[in-house]
């Protein structure tokens, strides 16, 4: 079939278009910590605040703008009937949304692009901090237009992991609680700081070495994979195999210690 965007469209380009609506949104979310913003509960742990939607809103408006024909998944939003398109952007407008409704500074904005089901573009926006990581396809990762490349450190004794808890963390056993019991025994330091999508740009940049978590949804982690990869970092699944931002299972790390941690998380899952 061919579909009306057929036409490759240049990375430099999308990445433009990327970066100037994380940008807008990350301005849109400080506004509101001025101004104040509205918090309700889509179950009992996990809220969504206006912050969150208006921000989703800009980023949608300026994608629509510049590209009317891509198909758009945003988190606020869910999944809409949208025609076929070979391009689809992959939105968290707050990535931290708990981090921001406390005002602790540790959140951001991620925006991803898919061409045929492939990650090509990453970008991530931390307004607090004014750090913006971008990834293109082959292109390498940076922060703030400088290069960034994982660590090199090669064994868990002297590794810093970060993970994270899903919103249903009361209602189930898989609730990553063992596999963090375990790791916090065979590391340097563990850390939760509640915002997947920064935590894999810290992977990236070689502040954390490792990241695991189970149940992310495709927006937390659409830009941060592009980003990681682009690094020189490896992520699959717990087993090993290819990872998909619409799976279940996520383990990212700078290569060197990635057998070591799915050593653990397998050894989890067989106890
Ligand atoms: C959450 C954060 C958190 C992760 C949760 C996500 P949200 O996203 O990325 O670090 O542990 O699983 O749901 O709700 O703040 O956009
Ligand atoms: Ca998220
Ligand atoms: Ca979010």
């Amino acid at each position: 079939m061919s579909l009306p965007d057929s036409q490759n469209i240049p990375l430099d380009t999308l990445i433009s278009v990327a970066t100037d609506a994380a940008r807008q949104a990350g301005s849109v979310l400080q506004e509101c910590t001025r101004t104040g913003f509205r918090i309700e509960h889509k179950q009992i742990i996990n809220l969504v605040t206006d912050a969150d939607r208006q921000a989703e809103q800009r980023i949608i408006d300026i994608i629509h703008d510049a590209f009317p024909a891509h198909r758009v998944l945003a988190e606020e939003r869910g999944p809409i009937e949208q025609p076929p398109s070979r391009y689809k952007w992959v939105i968290d407008p707050l990535d931290g949304t708990t981090n921001f409704a406390h005002g602790f500074p540790a959140y951001c904005v991620s925006i991803g692009v898919e061409r045929n089901g492939h990650g090509i573009i990453g970008v991530v926006y931390d307004p607090t901090r004014d750090e913006l990581f971008t990834a293109q396809a082959g292109q390498g990762a940076r922060l703030n237009g400088v290069p960034i490349s994982v660590s090199s450190t090669d064994h868990l004794d002297h590794a810093l992991l970060v993970t994270g808890f899903a919103y249903d963390i009361r209602e189930t056993q898989n609730n990553n609680l063992n596999h963090f019991a375990r790791f916090a025994l065979k590391v340097q330091g563990l850390r939760r700081t509640g915002t997947a999508a920064l935590d894999l740009c810290y992977v990236a940049a070689g502040r954390f070495d490792g990241f695991w978590e189970v149940k992310l949804n495709p927006w937390d982690m659409a830009a941060g994979v592009v980003i990681l990869r682009e690094a020189g970092g490896k992520v699959t699944d717990f087993k090993g195999a290819p990872h998909s931002i619409y799976g279940q299972e996520l383990v990212a790390s700078n290569g060197a210690i990635h057998q070591a941690m799915l050593d653990v998380l397998q050894e989890d899952t067989t106890s």
